[in-house]
C-alpha cells in the first residue's frame, strides 16, 4: 500500500508522517519512506543521517557523462542509477529511507528522471508499505510523480482556508486522472473548542475527516530543541490519534 502526505507548507506534514511510520512500524518494518519534500527535513525528525539523495545521483551521472561520454567500464546508466540508489537508501530496523533532495531538472533528463522513477517504482513493489512525505502545493500531482497512490492524506491547518485547499487537492486529483483509492484530511494543531467547527466545514466540503490532532506543547518543545519527533513518548496525545488514524486507513 503506498500512502502520500500532502499539504501546504509549515500545517505538520512531516511531524505527522513521522508519527505515521513510528506507528505503522509497530505492525510491520517492511516499510519504505520516501521523503519527496525537497525542503526535506524527515530524516532530522526521524533521527537518521542520510548522505545522499536521489538528487546527488542523478548530478553524479551528469558530471560523469560530461567527463566520459559513457560510464567507465561499460556499465549501463540504468545499472548505474540502480546500484546508487540501492547504495543510498539507509535501511534502519523499522524502515528503509529514500530521500529524493533536489527536485528534477527539466530538458535532457527526461531519460534519467524516467529512470529513477522506474527504479524506486519497482523498489516499492518489495514493501507491505510505502510512505511519501511529499513536497508542499500541488506540483508533484501536476508532475504526476505521485501517480500510483493508494491512500492520500492532507494534512491542513485548522482553518476553513486550509480545508479548502485539501478540497482542491481533491478536485485536482480528479481533473488529473490521478487514480487514488482514498483521499483523506487530517486537521493539526487544533485546539478543543475548534473541533466541533472543523468537522462542520468538513462536512459540508465534503471531505473524508480521519483525523483531527490537538495543537500539542510536546511537539513544539521537541522541534524547537532538535530532537526527533521519532523518540516521542508512546502516550503522547498526537502520537495515540495518529496510531488510531493508521488503524482505520489499514484496517
Ligand atoms: N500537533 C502539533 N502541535 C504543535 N506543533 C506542531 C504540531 N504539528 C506540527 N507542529 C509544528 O509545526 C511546525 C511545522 O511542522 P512540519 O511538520 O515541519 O510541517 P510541514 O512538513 O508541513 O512543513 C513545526 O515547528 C512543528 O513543530
Ligand atoms: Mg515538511
Amino acid at each position: 500500500m503506498i500512502i502520500a502526505v500532502s499539504g501546504k507548507g509549515g500545517v505538520g506534514k512531516t511531524a505527522f508522517t513521522t508519527l505515521l511510520i513510528k506507528a505503522l512500524s509497530k505492525k510491520t518494518n517492511n516499510i519504505l519512506v520516501v521523503d519527496a519534500d525537497p525542503d526535506s527535513n524527515l530524516p532530522e525528525t526521524l533521527g537518521v543521517e542520510v548522505e545522499k539523495t536521489v538528487g546527488d545521483i542523478r548530478e553524479e551521472l551528469k558530471k560523469i557523462i560530461e567527463r566520459c561520454g559513457e560510464i567507465p567500464g561499460g556499465m549501463s546508466k540504468l545499472d548505474f542509477l540502480k546500484s546508487k540508489i540501492y547504495e543510498i537508501l539507509v535501511e534502519t530496523d523499522n524502515y528503509d529511507l529514500l530521500v529524493m533532495g533536489r527536485p528534477e531538472g527539466s530538458g535532457c533528463y527526461c531519460s534519467v528522471n524516467n529512470w529513477l522513477r522506474q527504479i524506486i517504482d519497482n523498489l516499492s513493489g518489495y514493501y507491505d508499505y510505502v510512505v511519501i512525505d511529499t513536497e508542499a502545493g500541488l506540483e508533484h500531482l501536476s508532475r504526476r510523480t505521485t501517480q500510483n497512490v493508494d491512500v492520500m492524506i492532507v494534512v491542513t491547518d485548522p482553518t476553513k482556508r486550509g480545508l479548502g485547499t485539501a478540497k482542491r487537492i481533491k478536485k485536482l486529483a480528479n481533473e488529473l486522472d490521478v487514480k487514488f483509492k482514498d483521499i483523506y484530511v487530517v486537521a493539526n494543531k487544533v485546539k478543543e473548542e475548534d473541533k466541533e467547527i472543523i468537522k462542520k466545514y468538513a462536512d459540508e466540503l465534503g471531505l473524508n475527516l480521519i483525523g483531527i490532532l490537538p495543537y500539542n506543547k510536546e511537539i513544539a518543545e521537541y522541534d524547537l530543541k532538535g530532537i526527533p519527533l521519532w523518540n516521542l513518548p508512546e502516550d503522547n496525545e498526537v502520537y495515540k490519534e495518529v496510531e488510531k488514524i493508521v488503524n482505520r486507513i489499514i484496517k
